[in-house]
C-alpha cells in the first residue's frame, strides 16, 4: 500500500476541491425542489466513480432520487467489499443559524479540529465520508494495489428513510453479490480514540394530529369550555413517559433485548466524561431513563422524542385563538428484538386510547427500520480494527451508536451479508444541525485508513 497512501499525500488538495464541488450542490433529499440538484449530485458521484476507474457505473432510476452502482472486479476468485454510502444530505434550515452558507464550503479551525474543518452541509453526514471510499478506490486503482473486488451502491435517500432502497436491494441481489458491506456514515469517540460503530437503533416515526373544534375559535367566548387541541397534544406528550422517563406506551418495552451486566460493564468503561458532554452541550444537567448511564443511554435503549410541534397562531404579537388542530412528528429510536412495525402499531393504539373525549386523533406512521449488532469476532471487524490501528497507532474500542442507517439489517435479511461501520466522524460535528463540519484529520485519515481495511480483508479471506 506503499503507493497508495504515496499518491494519497500527493493529492490532498485536489480531493478537498474535488469534495467542495461536491458540497457545493444542495441534494436536499427531502425537499423535492431540490430534485434537479439531488439528480445533478448522482451524476457527480457517477462520473467521479468513472474517473477513479470503476467499470459498470450506472445512475439506477427509482420511484425517488436515484441510486448509483459501479464495481471493479479484479478477480472472482478474490473477495468483494461493497461500500455503501448516501450523496443526499438533510435541509439545511434554521439557515440564519449557520455562520457561514450550508452548500458554500468553507475551512475554519475549531477547538477540537485545530488543523481546520470543512463546514457545508453533508461534509461529515454522508457527503464527506462517502467521497473518502472514491478516493481511497482511486489511490487504490492509480497505483495497481487494489486488493480485492469493490462493489459500489451510493444513494440518495438515506436522510429520508431509504424507501426506494429496499425493493432496489431485492431486484439486483445478483449485482450486488459480496462478501461484506463496507460503510462510512458513523463516528469515531475523538481523534485520539479510534473506535468502531458495533450497533445501530432502528426507528419507527410517527406524525399525530390532534382535532379539537371544527374551526378556530375565539378563545374569549369558548375557552373554557373547549378541549384545546394544543393543550391536549401536550399532556398527552407528558404522559408519554413516567417520572423515571420510562416509555409509558404499552408493550413497548416487550421484546427489547437486555444486555448482560458485563457487557454494560465493558460499554462504561469507554471513555465519557460527563462534564465535558454537559459543558459541549450548555446543559446543567443530562437527563434520561432512570438506572442507565449517558453511553447506555445513548446506545442499548429504546427512546421516545418529539421532533417538531405546531398548531395555532406563532405569527408576530397577540392573537386570541382557540386552535382547531394541533400536529407533532415523534421518533422512537428502536433496539434489537423490537420491530418497527409493531412499535408503530403499539403507539397507535395506546395514542388513540388516551385521548380525552374532547378530540379526535389521527397517528399517521413515517418510516422505519430495524436495529442491528454487528459481532466483533468476525474477519471484517478485524480488518477495520487492524486498518485503523495501522493510522491510529491505537486499537479501535467497539461502541454500539445511537443512530439508524436503516438498509443495514436490510442488507443483511435479503443479502445474508454482514456490515462494517467503520466511520470517521465526530458527534460534535454537527450533523443535522446548523455549522455542520468534517475535520481534515477525519477526512484525510479516513482515505488513508480505507486501503489497509481492503489490504487487512483480503489477507483474513485469503486474497492477496
Ligand atoms: N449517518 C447517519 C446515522 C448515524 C450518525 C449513525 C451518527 C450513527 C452515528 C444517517 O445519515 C442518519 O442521519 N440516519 C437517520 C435515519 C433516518 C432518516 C431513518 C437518523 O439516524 O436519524
Ligand atoms: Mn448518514
Ligand atoms: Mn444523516
Amino acid at each position: 500500500m506503499k503507493k497508495t497512501q504515496q499518491y494519497i499525500s500527493e493529492n490532498k488538495q485536489r480531493y478537498l476541491d474535488e469534495l467542495f464541488d461536491l458540497l457545493r450542490i444542495p441534494s436536499i433529499s427531502a425537499d423535492s425542489d431540490y430534485n434537479a440538484h439531488t439528480a445533478k449530485t448522482a451524476d457527480f458521484v457517477a462520473e467521479s466513480l468513472r474517473k477513479a476507474g470503476a467499470d459498470k457505473v450506472k445512475i439506477n432510476p427509482t420511484k425517488g432520487h436515484p441510486i448509483v452502482t459501479a464495481e471493479k472486479i479484479i478477480d472472482p476468485e478474490l473477495p468483494t467489499v461493497l461500500v455503501y454510502g448516501h450523496y443526499d444530505v438533510q435541509p439545511p434550515d434554521p439557515l440564519d443559524l449557520w455562520d457561514s452558507p450550508a452548500f458554500e464550503p468553507v475551512i475554519k479551525k475549531t477547538d477540537i479540529h485545530p488543523e481546520g474543518a470543512i463546514f457545508a452541509r453533508g461534509s461529515c453526514d454522508d457527503k464527506g465520508q462517502m467521497y473518502m471510499h472514491v478516493k481511497a478506490f482511486e489511490a487504490m486503482m492509480t497505483a495497481g494495489e487494489l486488493p480485492c473486488n469493490v462493489k459500489f451502491m451510493i444513494e440518495g435517500e438515506e436522510e429520508v428513510g431509504s424507501v426506494n432502497l429496499g425493493d432496489f436491494i431485492r431486484a439486483h441481489t445478483e449485482m450486488l453479490t459480496c462478501d461484506v458491506i463496507l460503510i462510512s456514515d458513523t463516528g469515531i469517540i475523538d481523534n485520539e480514540t479510534p473506535s468502531i460503530t458495533t450497533g445501530l437503533r432502528g426507528m419507527s416515526y410517527v406524525e399525530v394530529e390532534v382535532t379539537g373544534p371544527n374551526r378556530d375559535l375565539h378563545s374569549g367566548i369558548y375557552g373554557g369550555a373547549v378541549g384545546n387541541p394544543i393543550n391536549v397534544l401536550c399532556e398527552m406528550i407528558a404522559s408519554l413517559k413516567d417520572e423515571n422517563k420510562h416509555i409509558t406506551v404499552e408493550g413497548f418495552y416487550d421484546n427489547v433485548q437486555e444486555v448482560s451486566a458485563a457487557e454494560r460493564k465493558m460499554m462504561n468503561e469507554a471513555p465519557y466524561d460527563e462534564e465535558k458532554y454537559k459543558a459541549a452541550l450548555d446543559i446543567p444537567a443530562t437527563e434520561g431513563e432512570q438506572g442507565y448511564t449517558t453511553l447506555e443511554r445513548t446506545s442499548i435503549r429504546p427512546t421516545l422524542d418529539v421532533n417538531g410541534i405546531w398548531g395555532g397562531y406563532i405569527g408576530e404579537g397577540a392573537k386570541t385563538v382557540l386552535p382547531s388542530k394541533a400536529y407533532a412528528k415523534i421518533s422512537m429510536r428502536l433496539v434489537p428484538n423490537q420491530s418497527s412495525e409493531r412499535i408503530t402499531q403499539l403507539f397507535q393504539e395506546h395514542f388513540e386510547r388516551i385521548a380525552p373525549d374532547s378530540v379526535t386523533v389521527k397517528v399517521t406512521p413515517h418510516h422505519g427500520g430495524e436495529a442491528v449488532v454487528t459481532p466483533t469476532d468476525t474477519p471484517e471487524y478485524k480488518a477495520a480494527a487492524a486498518a485503523m490501528e495501522r493510522t491510529f497507532g491505537k486499537q479501535p474500542i467497539p461502541q454500539r451508536g445511537g443512530g439508524s442507517i436503516p438498509i443495514v439489517a436490510m442488507f443483511e435479511e435479503v443479502l445474508g451479508v454482514k456490515t462494517v461501520l467503520m466511520g470517521f466522524g465526530l458527534d460534535s460535528d454537527a450533523i443535522h444541525s446548523p455549522n455542520e463540519h468534517f475535520g481534515l484529520f477525519n477526512f484525510y485519515r479516513g482515505i488513508e485508513t480505507i486501503p489497509y481495511f481492503y489490504e487487512e480483508y483480503a489477507k483474513k479471506k485469503g486474497g492477496r
